[in-house]
């Protein structure tokens, strides 16, 4: 698979095995902080139908996960806009059927009110600033009357770099990619609506909505963490630079070089990078 979507209005990443696999290991990185893959406050009954969007192929881990905790009579359906990443049928639990679907377009009849349970992970680099309130609206059509929407995601903008207190000041490189990520996703239209998502959820008339952030602290994800951060970047990167975005870098070349200047700050200074992952949630009203 190889796959660059350049339209600066849908997606900032590639659509590659690696990009597979770098999202895999951050799934493993956020779950080994968030330690749950449903709020408790949202409970499934045996026949739940639910519906992960954007599953690219870590929500499709998301899924298959899910569907070990939950009844094997519930229905988990994957919607992502493209297929690429889409696992072998082979390798998904029999009850986890996918589709292609933009979340931004109305969904076919057959999904509308049909979900006890909506779930979204991962879409900074996705919607662009405007999408975030259209896409919630979107989504709630898939809820039945007293179904959730679950929305995790993080603030990749106020990333950082902690460093050990005998490193203070020292991995100057580390924050000059961030800043690079920063600004160049801003040009591109991506500025995450995380901080707001809640009152997006209220807005929209979700009812019992809650708001909990998830610093990325355990020690044993660090290293999954930092990877998927110096990849994530590189990718996002060059997706922009491909697509015209050059404002904050001359050549391609130098992307490779900053994320090895990076990597080498982290390596040199025993540092990681972290951020808040939110977790927001919203019911349909009953
Ligand atoms: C960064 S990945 C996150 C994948 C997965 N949710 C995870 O947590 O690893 C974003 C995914 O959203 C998909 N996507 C982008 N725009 C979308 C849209 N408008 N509707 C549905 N999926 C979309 C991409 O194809 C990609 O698979």
């Amino acid at each position: 698979m190889s796959e660059f979507d350049h339209a600066p209005h849908t997606y900032l990443l590639t659509r590659t095995d690696t990009e597979a696999q770098r999202l895999d290991r951050l799934y493993g990185a956020w779950q080994a902080n968030i330690k749950y893959l449903l709020h408790p406050a949202i409970t499934v009954h045996d026949h739940a139908c639910i519906a992960d969007i954007g599953t690219g192929t870590a929500s499709v881990i998301w899924l298959r996960d899910l569907s070990r905790e939950v009844p094997s009579s519930c229905q988990p359906h994957g919607f992502d806009i493209s297929a690429a990443m889409f696992p072998d049928r082979q390798i998904l639990p029999p009850n986890v059927t996918l589709f292609e679907q933009d979340m931004l377009q109305p969904f076919p009849e057959q999904f509308l009110g049909h979900y006890d349970v909506v779930h979204v992970r991962l879409m900074i680099v996705a919607l662009s600033s405007d999408h975030w309130a259209m896409g919630v609206q979107n989504l709630m059509t898939l809820l039945r009357p007293g179904g959730w929407l679950q929305w995790e995601d993080c603030a990749g903008h106020e990333a950082t770099v902690h460093e050990p207190s005998s490193h203070e000041h020292r991995s100057k490189n580390a924050r000059l990619y961030l800043d690079l990520f920063r600004k160049t996703a801003i040009d591109c239209g991506k500025k995450p609506k995380i901080a707001e998502l809640m009152k997006i959820f209220q807005r929209s008339g979700l009812v019992t909505c809650q708001e909990h952030i998830h610093p990325l602290l355990e020690p044993e994800a660090r290293e999954d963490l930092n990877f998927a951060v110096l990849e994530g970047v590189q990718n996002t990167l060059i997706a922009a630079f491909d697509s015209g975005h050059r404002k904050w870098i001359e050549a391609k070349a130098d992307i490779a070089g900053a994320r090895r200047a990076a990597e080498t700050d982290l390596q040199q200074y025993h540092c990681w990078f972290t951020y808040n992952v939110h977790v927001v949630i919203g019911m349909s009203p009953p």
